[in-house]
């Protein structure tokens, strides 16, 4: 498929603004899928949500459905979850643990390592040049882990994870070391999702906004203020931190004093995945106007079954659908996205703390709690990204049907 050429973006992207039509043009959302999502490094998941042979998850890498399973070797396998006869879809469960998967239609059964092991009636093909061994799922091109974080790229070729996680790889060592307190993190304990009627870079800027909590989290911040007074210390001691942009797109938001306990780094992974408090929150666009959220809650394993219990209850308080946080952000998103179709005046502004942003070596461009460096980090490299492409030659005129070589990790 040929790409169009992309709309220009340096009209709609300034150093310290940008247009609304970014959150808003369908033919925008379409060309961000294909380049950001469809040929670049995203986010998939964790490779303890499938701990034994036959554990399996349904993901999406943009708009494509994706089984990640453990094979009965034990290894990680991404495969596109769609039957090689007439594109059935041939796992529907979200997760679970299974032996085999078996296509509903015509009832092609592949093996955990997405080998197609048999068809019904299979002697029509005789004589057809039909071979099995040629038609398994299709694995996903690239797909590689770092300590347990998998991520993958439907784009045979480009740049490398350890490239495209640049500096945002230090920081992301930082936060596993934070929440996972020496021990071994477990992302199977589960997950909610919910969704929004607002664009996904939404609630990407937001994960990294701390500009915001004192306003659309009032109740949250008056609760603090007085645990704080009751320990000698005063609110203004929230607003120490720091606002990055580590380059790629990647950014943090460091608070000297977190509102949630464990982890005191926000970290935005370009372009999906926010770690936040003890959780792994992946983005994924849906339409324009359309995102779901996947929160996924992290336990240690072998702690106590009491900090356990504290630790969850916690997460949830603020960011669980019944919390006092996360439902507060996502209203929010849904006024922004109908205060944008208002666009007699359509700029969007990020200038906060742009004449004291400072270079520093290992974070990159540093600014203030509340001044916008992380939503001008993202920005900066979707603007790159989108403008030049990410170095991606367009691979989908060619079958990528080969057979993969499972999970690099390191
Ligand atoms: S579409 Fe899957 S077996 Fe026919
Ligand atoms: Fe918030």
């Amino acid at each position: 498929m040929k790409r169009k050429a992309a709309a220009n973006y340096d009209a709609l992207i300034k150093p310290d603004r940008v247009h609304s039509s970014l959150y808003t043009d369908p033919e925008i959302f379409a060309d961000e899928i294909d380049r950001l999502f469809h040929h670049g490094w995203v986010f998939v998941g964790h490779a303890s949500e499938v701990p034994k042979p036959g554990d399996f998850r349904l993901k999406r890498i943009g708009k494509q459905p994706v089984i990640m399973v453990r094979d009965s070797a034990g290894e990680l396998h991404l495969l596109l979850n769609r039957c090689r006869h007439r594109g059935a879809t041939v796992c529907q469960e979200s997760r679970g643990n299974a032996r085999s998967f078996r296509c509903a239609y015509h009832g092609w059964t592949y093996k955990l390592d997405g080998a197609l092991a048999g068809v019904p009636y299979p002697e029509a093909y005789d004589g057809t040049g039909f071979r099995r061994e040629n038609f398994g799922l299709v694995k996903v091109p690239r797909v590689e882990a770092h300590r347990g974080f998998i991520f993958a790229s439907l784009s045979p070729a480009g740049i490398t994870l350890d490239e495209h996680l640049g500096r945002g790889r230090k920081m992301l060592d930082r936060w596993i070391d934070q929440v996972s307190e020496g021990g071994e993190l477990d992302a199977s304990v589960g997950l909610h999702k919910y969704d929004y009627r607002g664009n996904w870079k939404l609630q990407l800027e937001n994960s990294v906004d701390g500009y915001h909590p004192p306003t659309v989290h009032a109740s949250v911040m008056a609760a603090a203020e007085r645990e704080l007074a009751a320990a000698g210390s005063k609110l203004d001691d929230l607003a120490d931190g720091t606002t990055s942009d580590l380059g790629g797109g990647h950014v943090t938001l460091t608070q000297a004093v977190p509102v949630s306990q464990a982890g005191k780094v926000i970290l935005l992974v370009f372009p999906n995945l926010a770690l936040v408090g003890i959780q792994m929150r992946v983005i994924e666009p849906v339409a324009v106007d359309r995102t779901e959220v996947t929160i996924i809650p992290t336990i240690v394993t072998g702690a106590s079954e009491e900090a356990t219990r504290r630790r969850l209850r916690e997460h949830e308080g603020f960011f669980g659908s019944a919390g006092n946080g996360s439902p507060d952000d996502i209203e929010v998103f849904e006024r922004v996205q109908m205060g944008l179709t208002a666009d007699a005046e359509p700029w969007i502004l990020l200038a906060r703390g742009k004449h004291r942003e400072r270079a520093d070596p290992a974070m990159g461009a540093v600014g203030g709690l509340r001044d916008e460096v992380s939503q001008r980090g993202i920005w900066r490299q979707w603007k790159k990204a989108m403008s030049a492409g990410i170095g991606i030659a367009d691979v989908r005129t060619e079958s990528v049907a080969r057979v993969g070589t499972g999970i690099r990790s390191r």
